[in-house]
Formats: C-alpha cells, structure tokens, sequence
C-alpha cells in the first residue's frame, strides 16, 4: 500500500512543463527515425487486378495502413510502370505530364509531405482495370514550438495515435522508477 503512493507522488512533483518537453522531444525523435518502407500490393505487388470489380484492390491496401510523412512506398512490377499524377488525371486514367515517373520494375517512392498522393500504371488500360490507387499521408504530428500552448493532454492526443500512450506510460514509469 505505502509502496504504490510513493510510486505515485514523485510524478505529482515532477514539473509538468519539463515532463511536457521530455514526451514531445521523445516524440518528434521517434517521428523522425521511424521511416517505414511499404510494399505495395502486399506479396502481389504492383500488377493489374484481374477480374471485373477488382478496382479498388490497392485502394483497400492503401486504407489499410497510416502513411507518414518520409515513408517511403515500394512498388514491385514486370513490364509496367508507377506515375504520380493529378487527382484529374487519375480519375481519367491517364497523365500527358506526370509528376513522376518510374518504369525500372523496384519503385521507391518517399511520401515527402501531408496530403494525397496519387498514383496510376501508365501502361495502357492497367489503370481502368485497377492499378491505380490514392495514398493519403497524415499531418506531422504535435510541432514543438506548440509545446506550451497545449496542456499535456492535448499534446498526446495530437500525436500519432498508439505511439504517445506507449512513450507516456514508459516515460511515466521511468520517471516514477528513478524519483522513487
Ligand atoms: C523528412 O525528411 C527530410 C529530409 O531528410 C527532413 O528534413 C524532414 O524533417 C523530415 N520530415 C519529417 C516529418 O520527418
């Protein structure tokens, strides 16, 4: 009983403003290092649906997983190509211009900012059949100049989810164990 108000009280000392800047530096250093490499398409890859009704296949992988900023995306494929286009061109299937282009067959593409990214085969008629798909990247989580607008519970609400409660309960602890 004794034992677990002391585990307790050290954190209701601990200045809040420094715990505050310890979890959003802990935080952003994760964001930073934490670049994942998507394959596209799972063990499929980047290759035409077959079958009618199949387009939305990479749609439905894609809204399957949170893309941050700085992934990186790669896309595996025979005798075919990945461009990132316009939201007009992809809903037409095809680019005259696009804004990149990639035909090696081992596509790596980094999601270098928030937002949507939209993708298509450039190879004739791929693209109506369902190799096509659109990538929405998440905002950049909690930046720290913001660090003292926000009470401690808004900055790890705003953070990406499931990282900031593991961090808080590990920093928690850790501060608990070293105040004891
Ligand atoms: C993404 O990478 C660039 C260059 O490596 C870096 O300057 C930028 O801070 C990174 N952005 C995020 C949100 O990690």
């Amino acid at each position: 009983m004794a034992g677990s108000s002391n585990f307790i009280s050290p954190l209701k000392n601990f200045s809040v403003p420094l715990m505050i800047i310890l979890i959003s530096t802990v935080l952003s250093f994760l964001h930073r290092v934490e670049c994942v490499e998507f394959d596209v398409g799972g063990k499929n890859g980047w290759a035409t649906p077959s079958g009618k009704n199949n387009d939305q296949v990479y749609n439905d992988w894609a809204s399957k997983n949170r893309f941050q900023v700085n992934d990186t995306l790669r896309f595996g494929y025979k005798k075919d190509s990945v461009l990132v286009v316009t939201e007009e061109e992809y809903e037409k299937c095809r680019s005259s211009h696009p804004i990149f282009f990639s035909n090696n067959g081992d596509t790596v593409f980094t999601l270098d900012r928030p937002g949507l990214f939209y993708f298509i085969s450039g190879v004739a008629g791929h693209c109506q059949k369902g190799l096509k798909m659109i990538v929405k990247v998440l905002e950049p989580a909690s930046p720290p100049q913001a660090a003292n607008e926000h009470s401690s519970a808004a900055l790890v609400f705003a953070a990406p989810e499931f990282i900031p409660m593991a961090v808080f309960v590990l920093i928690s602890s850790f501060i608990g164990v070293i105040f004891v």
